[in-house]
């Protein structure tokens, strides 16, 4: 297997997305190695499940802020990515908005997974923000990452359907679920260099996986 793509990963919660992706490349079904996994919450159980699987796992505190890192936090996770040297950067849950510097060390290299069809519902609880909506089909979509928030190229999406009796905890397992197929077919576009971008376009040179690469039923 080559595994000289490097993937970094980021996140602040639970790392269902990351232990997804790990599977995938333990599997060989995904081209590269996770070179090292970030977290702001020292207690995220995807510094846990990185660690289990003996892939380097570092807490970095994020300073002062709520939403964003502070300068320090910033220059600590570029650097921590840059040693690593990592081709791609994968945000699996990560809570706050990355800005400036981080944005230009790495830019075009980092992509993240929003549980919505973007560009609805961008933001916080977006499975909740569907079902209030009442629309009757939500999904995820994967990105890449820009200034905005929830607001970079779209990469892929997967549709998922809202049925009358959900509740926001349902709609959220079944959206998390199809975020777990969703964001390995990516990675492995992306690993393999078969995804470019033009403008907000993003192209897909072949695919592996169905007709219409962008739209995963
Ligand atoms: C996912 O729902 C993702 O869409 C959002 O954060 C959540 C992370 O979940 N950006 P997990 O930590 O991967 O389980």
């Amino acid at each position: 297997m080559n595994s000289s793509f490097r993937i970094g990963v980021v996140g602040s919660g639970k790392g269902s997305n990351f232990v997804a992706l790990a599977d995938a490349i333990a599997a060989g079904k995904i081209p590269a190695e996770i070179a090292v996994v970030l977290s702001d919450v020292e207690s995220a159980g995807i510094l846990a499940h990185a660690r289990d699987r003996k892939i380097p796992a570092q807490f970095i505190p994020p300073g002062k802020f709520r939403t964003k890192l502070d300068e320090e936090a910033e220059r600590a996770f570029v650097s921590a990515l840059q040693s690593a040297k990592v081709d791609l950067i994968v945000l699996a849950g990560f809570m706050r908005v990355l800005k400036g510097d981080f944005l230009r060390a790495f830019a075009g290299h980092i992509v993240n997974i929003h549980p919505s069809l973007l560009p609805s519902f961008p933001g916080l609880e977006a499975w909740k923000q569907a079902l209030d909506h009442g629309v009757k089909v939500t999904g995820c979509t994967v990105h890449f990452v820009d200034a905005g928030v929830d607001a970079g190229p779209i990469i892929a999406q997967q549709t998922v359907p809202v049925f009358e009796n959900d509740t926001p905890e349902s709609l959220h397992r079944r959206i998390h679920a199809a975020e777990h197929e969703l964001y390995p077919q990516c990675v492995v576009a992306l690993a393999r260099g078969e995804i470019s971008v033009a403008g907000r376009r993003v192209i897909w040179k072949k695919s592996q996986t169905c007709s219409n690469p962008y739209i995963f039923t």
